[in-house]
């Protein structure tokens, strides 16, 4: 049901046309904005994996309504799945879990887990339940690209190719969903993202972090992933203000995120625009992050400086992502 009550949306309904066609739609959660395609549909699936340039082995997250949904698709559902869904369903938080025996390989890239979770976004809520079944989606960008924040990124992304876009606004949390795997003891942290370890530690007790030999393949896991194309490097704020001083006395176009002001050494650059100042607050800098990176990257910058996020638990996605940035380069 839409807002207006009783019929849907005139988006939402022609999104769900294209789902129920076979076709790719983009839409937002509180996350990034993801492309979707019908779980149930293998060649829609494919579809997924071909526009985004994806290896056919790399899984896509099952997206659902609710948590009611979940024994559909998952073989025994463990309690903690259902302790953790009750208090981060809907929300930002994905779960690794031993899939049915009809869920299609396409889905999982063959592996016998699946990855799922319910999304809190109004728009994904709406379109989910017009649907009334499973969307398969990974974040709406090109392989190892940044992820989209907004539907105008996914436009850029992908100009054609995608039945329908849903606009959503600014993602909230700005971030990918935290990936937790509870196919395996101990559970395994897979991607930090808003939920962060210690909110699942008090739920699960002690969890393991990062892949390991055991893991599936997690694309977000691969060092390149979430670069922008013009090189980041991780720099201290005394880094910086070098790096100015160096850009001052030759023809090096450099640009800077960092949190604070520019130093006097940096005058320059801001001037010139080349100095984008981020919130000093973990949550706040997610929302605005891949925003930032894609706005730099528009800058014919040889380099886009990034101050380093501080160690404090509350930025470990934030630090994952930005270590990830600057692999790339
Ligand atoms: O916030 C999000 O999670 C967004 C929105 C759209 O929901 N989606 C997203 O999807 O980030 P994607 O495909 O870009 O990242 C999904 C990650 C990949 O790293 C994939 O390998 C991992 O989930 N994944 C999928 N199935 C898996 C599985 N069975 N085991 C381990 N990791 C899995
Ligand atoms: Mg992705």
């Amino acid at each position: 049901m839409s807002a207006t009550g009783g019929a849907l949306a005139p988006d939402i309904a022609a999104a769900v046309a294209a789902l129920r066609a076979g076709d790719l739609v983009a839409f937002p959660t509180e996350t990034v904005y993801g492309l979707g395609a019908d779980a149930r549909n293998p060649a829609a699936l494919q579809r997924v994996y071909a526009l985004k340039g994806r290896p056919a082995n790399h899984p896509l997250i099952l997206h659902l309504a609710s948590i009611k949904e979940l024994p559909r698709w998952v073989a025994n559902v463990p309690d903690v799945a259902y302790r953790l869904a009750e208090i981060y369903w809907p929300g930002p938080l994905t779960l690794v879990l031993p899939r049915a025996a009809d869920v299609s390989d396409v889905l999982t890239g063959g592996q016998t887990t699946l990855a799922v979770r319910v999304p809190a976004h109004p728009v994904a809520q709406a379109l989910l339940r017009a649907f009334g079944g499973g969307i398969a989606a990974p974040s709406a960008n090109r392989y190892g690209h940044v992820s989209p924040t907004a539907a105008a990124h996914v436009r850029e992304e992908f100009p054609h190719g995608v039945a329908v876009v849903l606009e959503g606004g600014d993602c909230q949390v700005g971030l990918e969903s935290t990936i937790v795997a509870l196919d395996r003891t101990p559970p395994r942290l897979l991607r930090p993202g808003a939920v962060g370890r210690a909110a699942l530690e008090a739920v699960l007790g002690p969890i393991a972090i990062g892949a390991d030999a055991g893991s599936p393949r997690v694309p977000g896991s691969t060092p390149q992933h979430y670069a922008p194309l013009t090189p980041v490097v991780l720099a201290s704020g005394v880094d910086i203000a070098a790096a100015c001083v160096a850009a001052r006395n030759s023809s090096a176009r450099v640009a800077v995120l960092a949190r604070s002001a520019a130093p006097p050494e940096c005058t320059a650059l801001e001037s010139q625009g080349l100095w984008l100042r981020a919130p000093t607050d973990a949550v706040g800098y997610s929302r605005l992050l891949y925003a930032a990176l894609r706005m730099l990257d528009k800058l014919e910058a040889e380099r886009i400086l990034v101050e380093r996020a501080p160690e404090d638990p509350a930025w470990d996605a934030v630090r994952d992502r930005l270590e990830r940035a600057a692999a790339a380069g």
